[in-house]
């Protein structure tokens, strides 16, 4: 048996990797395993294996459309696993990916985040957005809520983080979350306690939102450093208004 043909086209926001027997080789088996497995910025970011029988779909081979996360170079390799054959190729993701995770109680923080993705996405980069949600929500009236106080004072809460959340495939992050008694939420801060020491050095850019006209984003910050994130951009939005214009933003996400 011949060799194998690998491909990668830049198809519907993402790549499209083919991969088949040479069309003139015949074969007798009568089951092929297939291994194909992409290596990237920060190693193997993805596998996939399929067994297809004789006449069945993927016997010959087959095609995967795939996002790749980060800006960089990537190295994909494909083995017909029942012969021993392997094929290599290479190819180069431009634009950088943002993944943004928020907490927003009451909505203010949703709705700021809302605005940065869409300036983000109409800048070229690609943005997934994530909320970190309560186990148990907070009764209201929140200032007066005995578990939510203590939980801010402490830095803890019981939150669920979006399973599909996995920073190390971003380029870039933002953590944003609102002010309460005059530290970040309760909620990202547990958040962040949880993803400390996931992807080190990752650029990140943090944003508080409040009532009162103080920059309490250092406060956000100082969590994200101390998880091992590096922060490369903090502000803060009274009411949800930044004083800096999103373009900052979106020029320091970029160059991350
Ligand atoms: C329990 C609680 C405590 C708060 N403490 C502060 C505070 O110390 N300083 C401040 O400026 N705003 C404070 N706020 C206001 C919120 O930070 C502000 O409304 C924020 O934008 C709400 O964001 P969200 O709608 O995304 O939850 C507090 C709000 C709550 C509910």
């Amino acid at each position: 048996m011949g060799a194998l043909r690998l491909s990668v086209a830049f198809e519907g926001g993402g790549v499209k990797l083919s991969v088949s027997i040479e069309p003139e080789l015949q074969c007798f088996c009568l089951e092929h395993e297939w291994r194909v497995r992409v290596e990237g910025p920060g190693g193997v970011l993805q596998e996939w294996g399929w067994r297809a029988k004789a006449g069945e779909g993927g016997y010959r081979g087959s095609s995967i459309q795939w996002n790749p996360p980060l800006k960089g170079e990537y190295r994909v390799s494909a083995e017909l696993v029942t012969h021993s054959l392997r094929a290599e190729a290479c190819f180069r993701w431009g634009n950088p990916r943002v993944g943004i995770l928020l907490y927003s109680e009451t909505g203010v923080t949703r709705a700021l985040v809302s605005k940065l993705a869409s300036e983000l996405e109409a800048n070229g980069l690609a943005v997934d957005v994530f909320e970190v949600s309560l186990k148990r929500k907070y009764r209201r009236p929140l200032h007066l809520n005995p578990r939510l106080v203590l939980d801010t004072f402490r830095g803890s809460a019981e939150v669920e983080i979006p399973e599909k959340f996995n920073p190390c495939l971003y380029s870039a992050l933002v953590f944003a979350c609102p002010i309460w008694i005059g530290r970040p939420a309760a909620p990202m801060a547990s958040t962040l306690k949880r993803l400390s020491g996931r992807c080190p050095g990752k650029p990140t850019a943090c944003i508080t939102t409040s009532l009162a006209k103080v920059d309490y984003s250092p406060r956000l910050a100082a969590l994200a450093e101390a998880a091992g994130f590096k922060v490369v951009f903090h502000a803060n939005a009274p009411r949800g208004i930044l004083s800096c214009k999103l373009e900052e933003i979106v020029k320091v996400l970029t160059r991350a």
